[in-house]
Order: structure tokens, then C-alpha cells, then sequence
């Protein structure tokens, strides 16, 4: 039975766009027979004995998923350290397979697919993984994982993530190549005159809001 490790690098852990993502597919392929596991990276870096584990994970795996959000166009710390981890040791990753999941909070998935997609696969090919396909999520907090929502539970906007997931799981049991994919989780018109005008003035009132909320001046004009 090959075994899947889903490595999950959100800061926010448990209740997290990357844990929803994650426990969709982790439930899919338990479903189709695969062995499955799931490691939260911040647990996994600090103590020894935490790296041990994580290195023994890897090397019973069959693939490595790492389910992540995207920081400054690039990886969280937690992502950064257990690359650095994995090189470090110099592992025997044949035949391994890596895929990332990532999500970023821009409703454009190019924001991942610039930059950090070729960052993941300049790791895979150093390290020796073999790469596995990407897939690449604009506006993952759509998925209200920070609420602890799995995605059945929001409805339409998940249509788009759980059906790529499931060809992912798919392209696995059949062991056959997973694109590099990118998708959009709210429907194109979204993004045109008037809900786009619509959104972002409620984005730039959320934003005031939560800046009044720190001791911001907001409407300060100070070059005025
Ligand atoms: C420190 C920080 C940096 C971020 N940088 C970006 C970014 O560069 N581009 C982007 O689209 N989203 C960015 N985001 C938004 C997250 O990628 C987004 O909220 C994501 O859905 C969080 O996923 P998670 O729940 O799996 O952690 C950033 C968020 C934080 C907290």
C-alpha cells in the first residue's frame, strides 16, 4: 500500500485553508485504499526527536504533499525550515513524489505560479524528489478555513479546488502525471464592474476597520 504524507505548512495549523484542502484529499485517498498521514510543519521543526519523526515520515512515504499558503510571494518559515531540513540530510528520495497545494489570498493564482512554483521545483530536483504536479489556489480564504470549515461546507466556491483534489487523488491510484494546475475559487464576473467595484470598497472598509482597530489613523493625510 503506498503511503501519502501531507505536510501541512499553514502558521494557523488545524483551522486553515491548507487543513481543509488537505483533509479533503486525505479522506478521499484513505477512501481508495492509500495509507495516509498528516504532520502540521510548526510541531515538526523545533525539538529533535520532532525532526526525527518527520524525516522517518518522508522516508516511509511513498508521496509527499505539502499543503501551504503563500506568504510575501513566497513560503511561510515553517515551509522554509523543513526544505532546509530535507536538504540538509541528503535523503534517498527516489522515486518519491512531491506536489505542493498551495493557496494564496489574492484572487489570481498567478501570484503563486510566478514566483514560488519554480522555487518548489528547483527544490524537488535538487533534493532528488520527483515532481508530482502543482496545483495553485487564488483566494483560498474563500474556503473559510480559518473558521475550522471543511469544504463541504461552503458550498459553491469549493467546487473548483474539490475537483482538481480529486484528480489529483486520481492521477495517484492510476499513476499517471498531475498537471501544473492553477485555479480561481470565485466565478470570473466576480472580478468585473459593479461586484468588482462592490468588493473592493467592502476589502478597503474591512482593511480601515481592522487598521482603526490597532490605533491606525487611517484617513490620515499626512503629506497633505
Ligand atoms: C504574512 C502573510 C503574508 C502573505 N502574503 C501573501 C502574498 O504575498 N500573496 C497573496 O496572495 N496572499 C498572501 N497572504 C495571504 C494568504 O496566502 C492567504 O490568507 C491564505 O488563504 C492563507 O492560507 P492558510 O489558511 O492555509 O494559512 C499572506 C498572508 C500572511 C499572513
Amino acid at each position: 500500500m503506498s503511503k501519502v504524507l501531507f505536510l501541512n505548512g499553514s502558521p494557523r495549523g488545524k483551522k486553515s485553508t491548507s487543513a481543509a484542502l488537505g483533509n479533503y484529499l486525505f479522506d478521499f485517498l484513505k477512501d481508495m485504499n492509500f495509507e495516509t498521514k498528516m504532520l502540521i510543519n510548526r510541531n515538526q521543526i523545533g525539538k529533535e526527536e520532532k525532526i526525527e519523526e518527520l524525516l522517518k515520515e518522508i522516508e516511509e512515504a511513498s508521496y509527499v504533499i505539502l499543503l501551504t499558503p503563500l506568504y510575501d510571494d513566497c513560503q511561510p518559515y515553517n515551509v522554509l525550515k523543513i526544505l532546509e531540513i530535507i536538504f540538509e540530510k541528503q535523503m534517498n528520495l527516489e522515486n518519491k513524489i512531491f506536489l505542493p497545494i498551495i493557496n494564496c489570498g489574492f484572487p489570481e493564482p498567478e501570484q503563486i505560479t510566478e514566483g514560488t512554483i519554480p522555487i518548489y521545483k528547483q527544490f524537488a530536483s535538487q533534493v532528488g524528489f520527483k515532481w508530482g504536479g502543482s496545483l495553485s489556489i487564488g483566494g483560498g480564504e474563500m474556503l473559510q478555513g480559518r473558521y475550522g470549515k471543511q469544504l463541504h461546507e461552503v458550498s459553491q466556491f469549493a467546487k473548483n479546488a474539490i475537483e482538481e483534489l480529486e484528480k489529483i487523488a486520481e492521477s495517484l491510484k492510476n499513476k499517471t502525471e498531475y498537471p501544473d494546475t492553477e485555479i480561481i475559487l470565485v466565478p470570473g464576473y466576480f472580478y468585473k464592474w459593479p461586484l468588482k467595484n462592490l468588493a473592493t470598497y467592502m476589502n478597503n472598509k474591512g482593511w480601515k476597520k481592522v487598521a482603526e482597530k490597532k490605533g491606525e489613523k487611517v484617513d490620515a493625510t499626512p503629506l497633505l
